[in-house]
């Protein structure tokens, strides 16, 4: 009885949230600009590889999916539901793109380095100069589908990106070496910020970047013995790290303040957000949150690098049943995804505490 009524309770308090937040923007229509990796890509790398993904991906809200390496809908999405967004149309897509409030060049498997390759924190820089310069023009001549200058001026532009450069990082290098990577990845993002500054940006929204230990994925690979996993099974080094690029992140959002004039820098804790949906999980309603709903091998992670989600021979949980928090060992679920934008939503994690509409009011 007891769990089930602090559950229900958790659920309505949560959806509260996302209601009693959805704000309009009163005064302008929003923009918005996101960079990142498969966290946030909202069928960029489905458009450039010409990929379409199957069920099981979109299966809670997208019919058929829509190139998300998810169930449903991403953090991104939801963040655009609550300024009245249409959700965002990929810089690559080329089928019906909506690019009137703003564009998402966020790739799935993206990185900050390598610099040159595609598509890299820096490429998505240059493609969005490219789209900047273009849409004024297309824009000033009456095309309705693009930007101009007062949404470039105004746009909240989004950065969450930094987990495939740890992943990388990890591959057979010892923790110290990891950690002397990080100042590498750090300076990609600075100067991709002082890219979007100069382009005459000014409203920046930062996300950090989750706990890397915890996903499925590297557990399911790794296979950890009880010395190397935290108390909630995740592997502490991996979340060190992450905790280490965040700091550092977070010293740059700070750094950046001083030195861009009039801008708005927030710091987003997404990794808190996660750590304490992991850990209380089951006070969310949640099933074991170290263990992927798509995958293959069953408890304790139902993850096989040799047979993943997608891949012949995966299987994948009930739907609708006490949702997962990851959905494919790597990504999070349209649930999960929830809970992490309501909490963002809230402010309580950001820093500066602005609401996330703050771009759009004034
Ligand atoms: C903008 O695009 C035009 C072509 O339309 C090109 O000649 C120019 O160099 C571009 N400017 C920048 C800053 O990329
Ligand atoms: C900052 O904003 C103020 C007030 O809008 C403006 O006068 C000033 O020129 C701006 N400074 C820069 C560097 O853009
Ligand atoms: C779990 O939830 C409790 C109550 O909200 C919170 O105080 C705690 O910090 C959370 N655990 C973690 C590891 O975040």
């Amino acid at each position: 009885m007891k769990p089930k009524n602090g559950m229900f309770i958790a659920c309505v308090t949560l959806s509260m949230v996302v209601f009693d937040a959805a704000s309009q923007c009163s005064s302008r229509k929003p923009v918005i600009f996101n960079f990142g990796d498969s966290n946030s890509d909202t069928g960029g790398l489905a458009a450039a590889m010409g990929y379409e993904f199957e069920y099981p991906d979109g299966r809670a809200f997208f019919r058929p999916p829509t190139g998300r390496l998810c169930d449903g809908r991403l953090v991104v999405d939801f963040l655009c539901e609550n300024v009245k967004l249409n959700y965002l149309s990929p810089y690559l897509e080329s089928v019906e793109p909506d690019f009137s409030n703003g564009a998402n060049f966020a790739i799935a498997g993206s990185a900050t380095l390598p610099k040159y390759v595609a598509f890299s924190l820096n490429i998505q820089i240059l493609q969005f100069r490219r789209f900047h310069n273009h849409s004024l023009r297309l824009q000033s001549q009456g095309n309705k589908n693009f930007v101009g200058e007062d949404g470039f001026k105004n746009g909240l532009y989004v950065i969450d990106i930094g987990q495939n450069d740890l992943t990388a990082a990890f591959n057979n290098v010892p923790y110290d070496q990891v950690l002397q990577k990080i100042p590498s990845f750090i300076y990609e993002i600075k100067d991709a910020m002082w890219g979007i500054y100069l382009l005459g940006g000014k409203n920046l929204w930062v996300h950090n970047t989750g706990p890397l230990g915890c996903l499925p994925e590297k557990l399911g690979s790794l296979k950890p013995d009880a010395s190397q996993v935290d108390q909630y099974g995740c592997i502490a080094s991996m979340n060190e790290a992450a905790k280490a690029f965040n700091s550092q992140l977070q010293d740059l959002c700070q750094q950046l303040r001083d030195q861009m004039k009039n801008t708005t820098i927030v710091y987003v804790d997404v990794y808190s957000i996660k750590y304490s949906l992991i850990a209380n999980s089951s006070t969310y309603g949640m099933k074991s949150p170290l263990m992927a709903c798509c995958g293959h091998g069953g408890a304790p992670y139902n993850f096989d690098p040799k047979i993943k989600c997608r891949d012949a021979g995966f299987d994948v949980c009930e739907e609708g049943a006490g949702p997962y928090v990851s959905w494919d060992g790597v990504h999070y679920t349209e649930a999960a995804n929830t809970i992490v934008a309501s909490a963002i939503l809230s402010t309580k994690y950001s820093t500066p505490n602005l609401p996330f509409n703050f771009f759009c009011n004034n």
